[in-house]
């Protein structure tokens, strides 16, 4: 080019001084040109960055309304690999994602959320934790949905990582399943001002013998279990405020009511507490173990009239002079079946028999989950039998 010619012999120093002028000043834009450049490529580098970012987060909000569509959009737009192990793995961080909706998604019934599902549990680790501690570290990592069939997958996905992290704790999987929902169910007694009555360790550790394939669990084990939660209830994500103790637990209920006796038709005061699918009764509100243990399974609630105000009967329904499967203790101590073919109760007001009632009815209708925590603990204390 014209620049690169060489300098003319005839140049006055004027001209000379000209031309230097010029090649510095095509010097200086050429290195401005490349500054430019550079400048260009960062901001398009950014913007790139920018509208990544901005996608993700309307992927992480179409999550949390419709946690399908939003993996969905992610996929599609090259934000996400759909393997289980990567989805999984934008749970378990969950930077931005709402904990129910992250919950919907791992609880799904189709079998590729069932395979992030067990990603998901894999990525947590629980060696050396106790159960309380993994608990805490697992339900605090989501939301557990309320439908039972959820609960269960997730309950035994988590079981089964526990066992693997710490072999040789609990005879099965099912021991470790039945013990966590017993933890989570002290946690309420524990902590839900609603529930007057604590449990004491004693009671804890008895509602937990044979649960360990039909053999008990050592007794420091459950005891720094109840400490733990004792000390500190479990926490779990918030989102409008309603804990799993009101939409998945029973509402547990107690206080005295009036029981109509089996053989001898006397009225008794009774300490009731209503947990755990059962009714137990109580002479004194402090005695640890109950006089009697009413199962709600197969068993219905109706109002009926008495001299005493106030009542209600618990019965089987279409019953042919069925006694009631039930216990009670004897005076002596000894525990016999009992033989009532209805429970008649009578309610100091009728406020209070009105609750009692609806009570007992969730208890009795929330039945997939009892049959299902039910069937395990038959699983594991018939095994020893075997
Ligand atoms: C992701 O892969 C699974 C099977 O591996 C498939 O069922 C699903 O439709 C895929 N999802 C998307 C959004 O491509
Ligand atoms: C434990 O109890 C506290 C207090 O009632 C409650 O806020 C929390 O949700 C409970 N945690 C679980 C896992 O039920
Ligand atoms: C998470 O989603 C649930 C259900 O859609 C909603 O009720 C709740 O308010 C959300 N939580 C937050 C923190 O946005
Ligand atoms: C139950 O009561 C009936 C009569 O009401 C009596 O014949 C029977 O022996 C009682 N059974 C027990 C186990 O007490």
């Amino acid at each position: 080019s014209f620049y690169l010619r060489p300098v003319p012999d005839d140049l006055t120093p004027e001209e000379k001084q000209e031309l230097e002028n010029i090649r510095r000043r095509k010097q200086e834009l050429q290195e401005d040109i490349q500054v430019t450049q550079k400048k260009d490529t960062a901001l398009l580098v950014w913007v790139k960055n920018m509208q990544r970012n901005k996608q993700v987060a309307m992927g992480r909000k179409k999550f949390n309304m419709d946690p399908k569509k939003g993996i969905q959009f992610l996929i599609d737009n090259d934000l996400l690999k759909n393997t289980s192990d990567n989805i999984a793995q934008f749970l378990y961080k969950g930077e931005g994602l709402n904990k129910t909706a992250i919950g919907d998604y791992l609880g799904e019934r189709d079998d590729f959320n069932i395979q992030v599902l067990h990603a998901f549990v894999e990525l947590h680790e629980f060696t050396d934790l106790n159960l309380v501690q993994a608990l805490r570290q697992f339900l605090w990592s989501f939301r557990l949905p309320g439908e039972a069939q959820k609960i269960d997958r997730m309950m035994e996905a988590f079981a089964q990582r526990y066992c693997q992290c710490n072999p040789g704790v609990f005879q099965s999987t099912d021991t470790c399943y039945i013990l966590s929902f017993a933890i989570i169910m002290l946690n309420t007694s524990l902590h839900n001002p609603n529930v007057k009555d604590k449990p004491t360790v004693e009671r804890f550790i008895s509602m937990n013998r044979g649960i360990n394939d039909g053999g008990d669990l050592p007794e420091d084990l459950l005891r720094n279990l109840y400490d733990s939660i004792k000390n500190e209830p479990f926490k779990i994500p918030e989102d409008d405020g309603n804990d799993l103790t009101h939409t998945f637990f029973n509402p547990d209920r107690e206080g005295w009511l009036l029981k109509l006796g089996g053989r001898v038709k006397t009225w008794k005061r009774r300490w009731f507490i209503l947990t755990d699918n059962c009714l137990y009764y109580f002479e004194y509100t402090t005695d640890k173990e109950p006089r009697g243990i009413i199962p709600l399974e197969n068993l219905n609630i109706r109002e009926v009239e008495d001299k005493k105000p106030n009542c209600f009967e618990l019965y089987i329904p279409d019953n042919k002079d069925q006694v009631i499967k039930a216990c009670k203790t004897e005076a002596d101590g000894r525990v016999v079946e009992g033989n009532h073919t209805f429970y008649r109760i009578s309610a100091p007001t009728e406020e209070e028999k009105d609750e009692w009632m609806n009570s007992i009815q969730a208890a009795i209708s929330r039945d997939p989950f009892y049959e299902m925590l039910a069937a395990r603990k038959k699983k594991v204390s018939s095994l020893k039998r075997h």
